[in-house]
């Protein structure tokens, strides 16, 4: 099978397992192509998405001293970034970099082809001398492949808070595959969003334009384009709710009206009762105490964290510990 096939393949098996489930889910990683990643783009361009600025704010403040830690081998290093989107706030960290002339090789990996395609050409205007070896793929299945950049050293960087995306045992189980490829010397950068006042967070995924909801919906358009399926997208609402208890944020797709949904490519047909939810994504909240306790049982150690002047995100560097 092609990676493209494998992708379609898993896409398929997710959304029939998803949708006979109760209560049903599916996973916000497939929503992520062309218009997905377009969404993507607008959500970080709104005033209640907070994220962005205030990580974008950290590289900005933090971009020489990060340059001055991860440039300590005279080999080089491979500059290794996860879920890398658009490459928005990754771009002061790519310009700090060349402009000191260091020796290093970006490799962006994320799951949307066009994420990687869009992100490669820009990056090629930007800085014509950049080594930057893009690659689709998700994350638990290329965790293996960069076990063989050992010839110099690595810095793994994670941003966004796209850890949020896992419970915690998962995010242990990421966190532990990424140790296990770490040699003592390399670097894990992440990004983890902090609790904060539950409205601040509530709004930020229920925004007042409805750019979320569509961002959410997504998911259905795809759904139907790709598996020939008759999703009416505008009868599923998108809701959030925020549990300032267990710090997580959870979306959701709500099907306003009874229905029924035929998925051609499955020979799926699918039954919704009115108000009937679709669990889409987790975006997990944390704090000092809970990043410690996940490094500690992944085996990594916090070296240092960064935050943002507003004091909503902060971004941690790790090491294997030792
Ligand atoms: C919330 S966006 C953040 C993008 C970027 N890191 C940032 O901070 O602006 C999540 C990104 O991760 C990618 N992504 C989501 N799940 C993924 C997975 N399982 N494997 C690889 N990439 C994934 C998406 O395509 C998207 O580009």
């Amino acid at each position: 099978m092609t990676k493209k096939e494998l992708f379609q393949y898993d896409f398929e098996q997710h959304v029939r397992e998803g949708l006979s489930a109760y209560p049903k889910f599916l996973s916000s990683k497939y929503i992520y192509d062309d218009k997905g990643d377009k969404l993507f783009q607008q959500i970080m361009a709104l005033p209640e998405y907070y994220l962005t600025n205030s990580e974008y704010n950290i590289i900005d403040k933090f971009k020489t001293e990060l340059r001055k830690e991860f440039e300590t081998s005279t080999t080089g290093f491979d500059l290794i970034e996860l879920g890398a989107g658009d490459g928005k706030k990754t771009k002061l960290l790519l310009r700090e970099l060349c402009e000191n002339q260091i020796n290093f090789t970006y490799k962006p990996i994320d799951i949307s082809q066009n994420s990687i395609d869009e992100l490669s050409a820009n990056l090629l205007d930007l800085f014509p001398d950049l080594d930057v070896q893009g690659e689709q793929g998700m994350y638990f299945k290329v965790l293996g492949e960069l076990a063989h950049y050992n010839k110099r050293p690595k810095v793994i960087i994670v941003l966004g808070s796209n850890i949020g995306n896992l419970q915690h045992p998962e995010a242990i189980d990421f966190l532990t595959k990424l140790k296990d490829v770490m040699a003592p010397n390399d670097y894990l950068f992440m990004g983890f969003d902090q609790k904060k006042d539950p409205l601040t967070i509530q709004n930020a995924y229920a925004d007042s334009q409805g750019v979320t909801q569509e961002f959410n919906r997504n998911l259905l358009h795809r759904i139907n384009k790709e598996m020939d399926a008759d999703f009416s997208v505008d009868k599923f609402e998108h809701w959030e709710a925020y549990d300032p208890e267990t710090g997580t944020a959870k979306s959701y797709l709500l099907a306003t009206e009874i229905c029924e949904v035929h998925i051609g490519k499955l020979d799926l047909s699918v039954g919704f009762k009115k108000w009937e939810t679709i669990h889409t994504e987790i975006s997990q909240k944390y704090d000092d105490d809970i990043v410690e306790w996940l490094a500690h049982k992944s085996g990594l150690q916090v070296k240092k964290h960064y935050e943002d002047d507003a004091k909503y995100f902060k971004d941690y560097l790790m090491q294997v510990k030792a």
